[in-house]
């Protein structure tokens, strides 16, 4: 999907002083508590409890329906009706200075379908870069981010050509390569290899395991190897709950819950 861009959001963005993104800025450490959605009378979320650790990948799996969506929408303001508490560093993502907008610079959420500006592969990664300081570095963030995506070597030679040319497996990398430009605290992935060639996702996956080193990755996906091989955390939801949450080793070779047993076996749940 292309989008058509205007610079009114540099204009909005350089006036946010609060919070700038910088090289060396510390890793975050998520906690949810209490996490309730209830959209259109369907109790979407319900107690959602959980924490992320500064660095690795946390993924979330879980049938068709059972909110997964909907939590990382909710981490990033995109749905913004919920109750509970969602704190990154002790600060409250209510209370982010700057507002939904600033805190997405530090939540970036990749989606399933990648969103790509209808402009140039380099004025896409530097849409989101503030401040001289950032601006006058463009041309190195926009080297090592998309070296962070595993995209450089196949763009280095074409990166004023459009977005749109790209493969859609190349413009998923492009967006990971854009939101990590703007230096996250956490990223946020629906999906992100869904509908991408086994070649890609490898790409794709390598990329999040080196970024995992630095930043706390979120991975919603419905592949269960592909969990295994991100490592990390792995939280089972269902029907708006999170029925388990453990290390990925612990999970899938000694899960503690009925449902998850089932799930892992027959990758379907019946809790609802
Ligand atoms: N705006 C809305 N109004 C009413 N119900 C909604 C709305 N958005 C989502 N839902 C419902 O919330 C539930 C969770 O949806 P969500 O998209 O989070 O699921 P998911 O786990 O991501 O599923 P999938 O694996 O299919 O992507 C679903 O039953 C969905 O129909
Ligand atoms: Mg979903």
């Amino acid at each position: 999907m292309a989008v058509n861009i205007t610079h009114k959001v540099f204009a909005q963005e350089e006036s946010a002083t609060s919070l700038k993104p910088s090289q060396n800025q510390p890793s975050a450490v998520l906690t949810v508590k209490k996490l309730a959605l209830n959209l259109a009378g369907k109790e979407v979320l319900q107690q959602v409890d959980f924490s992320l650790s500064p660095t690795g990948v946390t993924t979330v799996i879980g049938p068709s329906g059972a909110g997964k969506s909907s939590l990382l929408r909710c981490l990033n303001g995109l749905e913004n009706r919920w109750s509970g508490a969602v704190k990154i560093d002790g600060r409250d993502i209510r209370q982010w200075p700057g507002g939904w907008d600033q805190l997405r610079r530090h939540m970036g959420l990749i989606a399933q379908k990648p969103v790509v500006f209808n402009t140039s592969i380099r004025t896409n990664i530097c849409f989101g870069l503030l401040g001289w300081r950032q601006r006058r570095r463009a041309d190195e963030l926009v080297k090592t981010s998309l070296q962070q995506a595993a995209l450089w070597d196949e763009v280095r030679d074409r990166l004023d050509t459009p977005a749109t040319t790209l493969s859609v497996g190349q413009q998923q990398r492009l967006c990971i390569a854009r939101a990590i430009a703007i230096k996250p605290k956490i990223l946020l992935l629906d999906e992100p290899t869904a509908s991408l060639d086994p070649r890609s996702k490898q790409l794709i996956e390598q990329s999040m395991l080196q970024l995992a080193q630095e930043i706390p990755l979120i991975c919603v996906t419905h592949d269960l190897e592909q969990a295994q091989r991100l490592k990390g955390q792995v939280i089972f939801m269902c029907d708006g709950q999170v029925i388990e949450q453990a290390a990925s080793h612990q999970f899938f070779n000694q899960p503690q819950q009925i449902e998850t047993r089932e799930f892992l076996r027959w990758n379907v749940c019946d809790c609802d």
